[in-house]
């Protein structure tokens, strides 16, 4: 190819160095949510029974946020599929590789856990059903307790293999933006 084709080419699909602005914003809007949903769903479930707010407010409103978590990682992924993305970051194979099946596996329990956790308290017998800030979801599965004790399971485990795999994320951001010698490897301005 010659050179002035080269240019041109470049200037109809010039590089992308950061993610579309509206992805940039779920991330940080998604993490939040996230970390909040967790922290909450540990301590809702560590109060005693006898506090009223636990059944009445804590319970309602993580199953809420809980599904917007859900809506936000579908638009995400939405988004994602349309758009045009920074290319891989310059990062030694295996780290590449690493931080790619970290992404992967977040998407999939970002999806994951709250199906999970939709599934639990639809079958469980002595359940008021599923509201998402009010609005009543259709309750789609039978009611049976032995099912709704392994979602719990499910929804439990996989919550908190996310949160280690959060962990590990941020410590691999922390690690190439602070550690790395290639400032190249710093991805962070890729998100902010
Ligand atoms: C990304 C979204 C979500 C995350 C990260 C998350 C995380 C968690 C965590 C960490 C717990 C505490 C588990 C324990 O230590 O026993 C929990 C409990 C719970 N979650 Fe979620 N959750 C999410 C979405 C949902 C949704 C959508 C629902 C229902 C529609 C739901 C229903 C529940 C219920 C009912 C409990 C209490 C379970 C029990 O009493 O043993 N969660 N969640
Ligand atoms: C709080 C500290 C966090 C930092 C500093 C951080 C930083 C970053 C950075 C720099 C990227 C871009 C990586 C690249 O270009 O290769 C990224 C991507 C990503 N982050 Fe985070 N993140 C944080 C929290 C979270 C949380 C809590 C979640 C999920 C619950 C998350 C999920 C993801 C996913 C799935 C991607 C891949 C995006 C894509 O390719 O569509 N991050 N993050």
């Amino acid at each position: 190819m010659k050179n002035s084709d080269q240019q041109t080419l470049r200037q109809v699909t010039p590089e992308v160095d950061k993610y579309p602005v509206a992805l940039r914003v779920l991330h940080w809007v998604r993490a939040v949510l996230i970390l909040g949903l967790i922290a909450a769903g540990w301590t809702m479930t560590s109060l005693d029974d006898s506090v009223t707010a636990k059944f009445t407010q804590l319970y309602p409103l993580h199953k809420s946020f809980g599904l917007l978590a859900l809506l936000i990682v579908l638009v995400q992924l939405a988004i994602r599929a349309v758009s045009r993305l920074p290319g891989p970051a310059e990062l030694p194979a295996h780290e590449r590789v690493l931080s790619h099946i970290v992404h992967v596996a977040i998407y999939a329990l970002a999806v994951i856990v709250p199906l999970m956790g939709y599934a639990m308290s639809s079958t469980f017998s002595q359940s008021d059903g599923v509201t998402f800030f009010g609005i009543h979801v259709p309750e789609l599965l039978p009611k049976n307790d032995a099912w709704s004790s392994a979602f719990a399971l499910l929804h439990k485990t996989l919550a908190y293999t996310l949160l280690a795999l959060v962990v590990l994320h941020v410590l691999g951001a922390l690690k190439h933006r602070f550690f790395d010698k290639n400032p190249k490897a710093d991805v962070l301005p890729r998100m902010l």
